[in-house]
């Protein structure tokens, strides 16, 4: 797939078909994000794949977690987590995708942000949807507890045969011009 319809034409997905994904197709996911620039070369990003009951048993963590903080804070208070909730409870895998870099440098994370994009490109040239899921932030350490490992979350990333795809950034997403983000300095 050309790089630029690539970038223009990749979208969250936020409903998967109940259809599973290759472990094949995985891993050229997977080793797209690789392929990513990192701090220092760090490559500080780990992943963690999960399918079946391992999913089952994440999602469902998240989702009591979720229903206790809610009982704190109120509905309200809650903002997209359910939904975002929901859709890796839909997905077919859910990738947790973790800063290993133990160097405290805040660049770390951007290493593993940039795999994450790489990774949401990849997937979506092979046909795939993909979201990337910030809202385990609501319940992190809950999160990172239940899958133990000596890591920080940076983000779970939801995959799959895609249920629904948006148009483009023009259907519901639009994007700010290069002349309302960008300055040029001279
Ligand atoms: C750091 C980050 C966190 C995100 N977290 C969530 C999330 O928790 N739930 C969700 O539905 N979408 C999440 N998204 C997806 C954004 O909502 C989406 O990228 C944005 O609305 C633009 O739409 P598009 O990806 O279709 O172009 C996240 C995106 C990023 C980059």
């Amino acid at each position: 797939m050309d790089l630029d319809e690539a970038l223009r034409k990749r979208r969250s997905i936020r409903s998967y078909l109940h259809k599973e994904v290759p472990e094949k197709l995985v891993r050229q996911v997977l080793e797209a994000a690789t392929f990513a620039p990192s701090a220092k070369n760090g490559q500080q990003w780990r992943f963690t794949v999960l399918t079946g009951t391992a999913k089952k048993d994440l999602t469902n963590r998240f989702r009591h977690e979720l229903e206790v903080l809610c009982k704190k804070i109120g509905e309200e208070e809650m903002g997209s987590t359910f939904v975002s909730c929901s859709i890796m409870e839909e997905a077919p895998v859910v990738i947790m995708v973790w800063n290993a870099g133990d160097m405290g440098w805040e660049t770390e994370k951007y290493s593993v942000a940039a795999a994450i994009q790489n990774m949401l490109l990849k997937a979506h040239s092979l046909g795939l949807g993909t979201l990337w899921i910030g809202d385990i932030f609501a319940t992190i350490e809950a999160l990172e507890q239940h899958l133990n490992k000596p890591w920080k979350l940076i983000s779970a990333v939801a995959l799959g045969w895609p249920d629904y795809i948006p148009n483009g950034p023009w259907d519901g997403r639009p994007r700010k011009s290069v002349d309302e983000v960008a300055e040029f300095l001279c």
